[in-house]
Parts: structure tokens; C-alpha cells; sequence
């Protein structure tokens, strides 16, 4: 591997990298970003995809369950804060009379292999909730015996009752947050969650039998301190879960304006992130966790590790993947679908929502078709970040293209070389330990959507 044999450098030189090269970008967990979506893309539009589809191709499915106990202050997920189980019970009605339009859309009753259920807090989802979700799922749709079905929970209000139930219906995995376990660090995000409710919440869904365990940690949250989010890994490492994200904060408070409530002076500044993020990465690793793309950690058995040795990992807008479905389903609020001809989103508001399911209509507010360019410049991200590095030559063969259509590219990866982010082979580049955090900088040579509308991006540093 070339990014192994090339020492990291000191920090005076990752100040020159960032003079150069931070910015914002996208987390490409989609190829043209969200932020190019538009109402171009409706109802109509996707009512034809979905008749277009192949009835014997699996499919996955993505189901928004955009409600919490709580909001936590870093929180950049569609979500809201509800303490009245009967309007969690009304959403689920409402996502079966979305996935009742969707039946009478599709060109039969599609397999499906993967199912994620993303929040929110989906482990708000009662037992009466989950057995009227699963029957609709399993009516409209063929699971394949098998499926991996994941959720996205919340530690804080996972109940035994809730695990077991989980397991009846099939969910195979459960992503915990984690997030930090510090005090202060909790304090300071709203966010209160001990380490006897995190190892309540894993004994008890591994005594239900689902025994694939995420933990989501971050850093680059206000408060953190190297060693007090060492202290959370270790802690969290004797719980041995399979997998961990470790995310790095994105604010954005004009996207998530609640984030104004984290104070602006309390967040560590770039130097502090990435020894945070340096830490915790060594941390992981030095305790046999396989480092997966920007921000993921797998035992070497998982699945996700496997994936990333045979290069089969995908990345989704869930992040990091074994799913190498070409068509997504997204129901609920906000939720992303990714067909073979576009992407499409559902409307973001509830009401809205609502009122095109009431109408009959399927819930889709924008999207973007794809054309032969956009797949191969997203075929190149993506490999990028499941892989850090890419053989231009076999992706433009893949793409029926010659190395002459990136002229322009090529020529800013000679400079992202010369300035040792990139390491060079033939036609193969592959990320340096140096240019690490600059992953989406290397991966915004390709986009051609970006220039546009780069400020609304996260920081890439
Ligand atoms: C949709 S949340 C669901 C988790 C669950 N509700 C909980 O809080 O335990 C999934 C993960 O996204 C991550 N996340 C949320 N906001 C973020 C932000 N602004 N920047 C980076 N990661 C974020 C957190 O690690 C969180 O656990
Ligand atoms: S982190 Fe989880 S619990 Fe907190 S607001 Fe976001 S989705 Fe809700």
C-alpha cells in the first residue's frame, strides 16, 4: 500500500496543507450532492423509475423515523423532539400508506436485502409500531431470508422490551450513540448519557440475539480533551462493539440552528480536532479495529472489514456499506432514494409529507436525474473514499472513456503529488497519511457541481 509507506509529517507542514487546501465540501454520500437536488425531479418523474425497475433486482430500504426524546445540541439529523407515542404511531401509519402508493408504483413485489431504519430515534418505534411497519414492508415487499436489518438507536431510552421485539422482526444490527462519554462534554451538548445505560443497552439487545453492535463517537465537540475521549474509547472497547464511526462534528448552525446553542468558544480549533482525531483513530487501531475510509473502525470478521479487503464496500447516504444494491427505497420524511436513472427526495416537512400521502400522491419533493458522466464521476468518488486511492484507467474503462476526458484533473493531481497529499503509481493515486484529511478535497477534482455552491458545505478539516 502506498499511503503506509509514506511517514506523516509534522504539524508546521499540515498548516501549509490547510493554507492550501481546507475549504468546504460534501461528504459525497451522494454523486451530484443533495444540495443539487431539484423540483425538476416529482412524483410523476419517480412513479416512472420505479415502473422501470427489474422485478427480480434487490433492492434496499431506508425508513426516516425523524423523532427524539431530546435534541442534542450538535444534532444535524431531521428530527424533533416528541413525547406523545400516538404521533409516533400516526407517522407509522402514514409510512404504511406511503409504502401502499409505492405498491401500486413498482413493477411487482421487489426482494429486498437490506433494510436501515435512521433517525431520529427509531427505538422510539413502540411494539405495536414495528409489527404495523414490518407487516407493510413484508406485504409490499419480498425479504430475502437473510436481509440485514439495521437500526440507528438511542441508548438513553433503549428498553429490553424494545430489543426483543427488534429481534422477532429480524433487526440484525444496531448502531449505538456514544458520542462521548465525558460529563463536561455531555453538558455542554445536551446530551446525558451514562456508561451503565450504553452497556444496559448492548446487554440487552445481544440477550434479544442481535448480536452486530455500532457505536457512533465523535469528536471535535466542545469540551473534549484527547484524554477524556481516550477514556470514552476505552470504556466503550470493553463493551467490544463491531464496528465504530468516529464522526467529526460538522457544524453548520445555518443548516441545524439549534447548533447556535453550542458555544462558538468551547469548540476546539483545527490543531485540536485532529489530535482528537488522530488519538482516537491510533487508539482504535492499536486495539485491532481495521480503519475503513474517512471515519470508520471495524473488527477485522465484520462484514464492513471484509468489504473493504475484497474492495466491495459502497458508501450510501448511511456512510460506509456492505449494500451493493443499485436501487434505495427512502420512505418518511426526507428521506433519499437512489435508483439507476436519479436520485429523489421525499419532502422535508412533516406536513407536507402528509398532505401528499393524503392526496394520494407519492411524497417527493426534488431529486436529479443521472446521466453516463455523473455515474462515472461518482464511480471515481466513490472509490476514493471507500478506498482511498483509484485507478483512473480501470475507472475510465469501466466507463467506456479514455484518460484524455480528466486532462484537467489529472493536472490538479499532479500538484495534490508534488505536494505529497497524493502518492502516484501509473495511473494510480492513493491518499497519503499527510493528505488523510484532505480526502474530500481530493475528491472535489471530480465534481464538477461544486464550484457553484461550495459555502454550503462542512468544513473538509
Ligand atoms: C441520526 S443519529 C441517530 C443516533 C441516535 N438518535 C442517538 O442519538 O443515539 C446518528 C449519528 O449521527 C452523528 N451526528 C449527528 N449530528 C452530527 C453532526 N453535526 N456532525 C457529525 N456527526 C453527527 C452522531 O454520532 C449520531 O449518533
Ligand atoms: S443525536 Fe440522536 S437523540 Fe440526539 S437529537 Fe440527534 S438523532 Fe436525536
Amino acid at each position: 500500500m502506498l499511503a503506509a509507506s509514506t511517514p506523516p509529517r509534522g504539524r508546521a507542514q499540515f498548516h501549509r496543507y490547510l493554507a492550501k487546501y481546507d475549504g468546504r465540501a460534501p461528504r459525497y454520500t451522494s454523486y451530484p450532492p443533495a444540495t443539487e437536488f431539484t423540483p425538476e425531479v416529482g412524483p410523476e418523474t419517480y412513479r416512472q423509475w420505479l415502473a422501470e425497475l427489474d422485478p427480480g433486482e434487490a433492492i434496499s430500504l431506508y425508513l426516516h423515523i425523524p423523532f427524539c426524546k431530546r435534541l442534542c445540541w450538535y444534532c444535524g439529523c431531521n428530527t424533533k423532539v416528541v413525547n406523545n407515542q400516538a404521533l409516533i404511531s400516526r407517522y407509522v401509519e402514514s409510512l404504511r400508506e406511503e409504502m401502499v402508493l409505492l405498491d401500486d408504483a413498482l413493477p411487482g413485489r421487489l426482494p429486498v436485502k437490506f433494510i436501515h431504519f435512521g433517525g431520529g430515534t427509531p427505538n422510539l418505534l413502540s411494539r405495536d409500531d414495528l409489527t404495523t411497519l414490518f407487516g407493510a414492508i413484508r406485504h409490499v415487499f419480498a425479504v430475502a431470508p437473510g436481509a440485514e436489518i439495521s437500526v440507528e438507536a438511542d441508548p438513553s431510552v433503549l428498553t429490553p422490551q424494545w430489543s426483543t421485539a427488534a429481534a422477532h422482526h429480524g433487526v440484525s444490527r444496531v448502531s449505538l450513540g456514544v458520542q462521548d462519554l465525558n460529563p463536561a462534554v455531555q453538558s455542554a451538548v445536551n446530551r446525558l448519557e451514562t456508561f451503565e445505560q450504553l452497556k444496559a443497552a448492548v446487554d440487552s439487545l445481544r440477550a434479544a440475539g442481535i448480536a452486530a453492535i455500532n457505536f457512533d463517537l465523535m469528536y471535535g465537540l466542545p469540551k473534549q480533551t484527547v484524554a477524556g475521549l481516550i477514556h470514552t474509547i476505552d470504556r466503550a472497547l470493553t463493551l467490544a462493539p463491531n464496528r465504530i464511526a468516529l464522526f467529526g462534528y460538522a457544524h453548520v448552525p445555518w443548516a441545524a440552528p439549534h447548533q447556535r446553542l453550542i458555544q462558538a468558544t468551547d469548540l476546539p480549533d483545527t490543531d485540536g480536532r485532529m489530535d482528537l482525531a488522530d488519538a482516537a483513530a491510533e487508539r482504535l487501531m492499536a486495539a485491532g479495529y481495521v480503519r475503513i475510509g474517512m471515519d470508520h473502525f471495524a473488527l477485522q470478521e465484520d462484514p464492513l472489514a471484509k468489504a473493504a479487503h475484497s474492495r466491495a464496500l459502497r458508501r450510501n447516504f448511511q456512510g460506509y456499506t456492505t449494500d451493493p444494491c443499485p436501487t434505495l427505497i427512502g420512505l418518511g420524511v426526507s428521506s433519499i432514494g437512489r435508483l439507476p436513472q436519479g436520485y429523489v427526495q421525499n419532502a422535508s416537512s412533516e406536513i407536507a409529507w402528509r398532505t401528499a400521502l393524503d392526496q394520494g400522491r407519492l411524497p417527493i419533493h426534488r431529486g436529479i436525474a443521472i446521466d453516463a458522466e455523473d455515474r462515472f464521476r461518482g464511480d471515481i468518488i466513490e472509490t476514493l473514499l471507500c478506498h482511498l486511492g483509484v485507478d483512473l484507467e480501470a475507472v475510465c474503462g469501466r466507463h467506456d472513456r479514455t484518460l484524455d476526458h480528466l486532462i484537467p484533473e489529472r493536472v490538479a493531481l499532479a500538484d495534490l503529488v508534488h505536494d505529497g497529499l497524493l502518492a502516484r503509481r501509473g495511473e494510480t493515486y492513493h491518499v497519503t497519511e499527510d493528505g488523510r484529511p484532505f480526502l474530500r478535497t481530493v475528491c472535489a477534482v471530480f465534481d464538477t457541481y461544486r464550484p457553484e455552491s461550495a459555502q454550503q458545505y462542512s468544513r473538509i478539516v
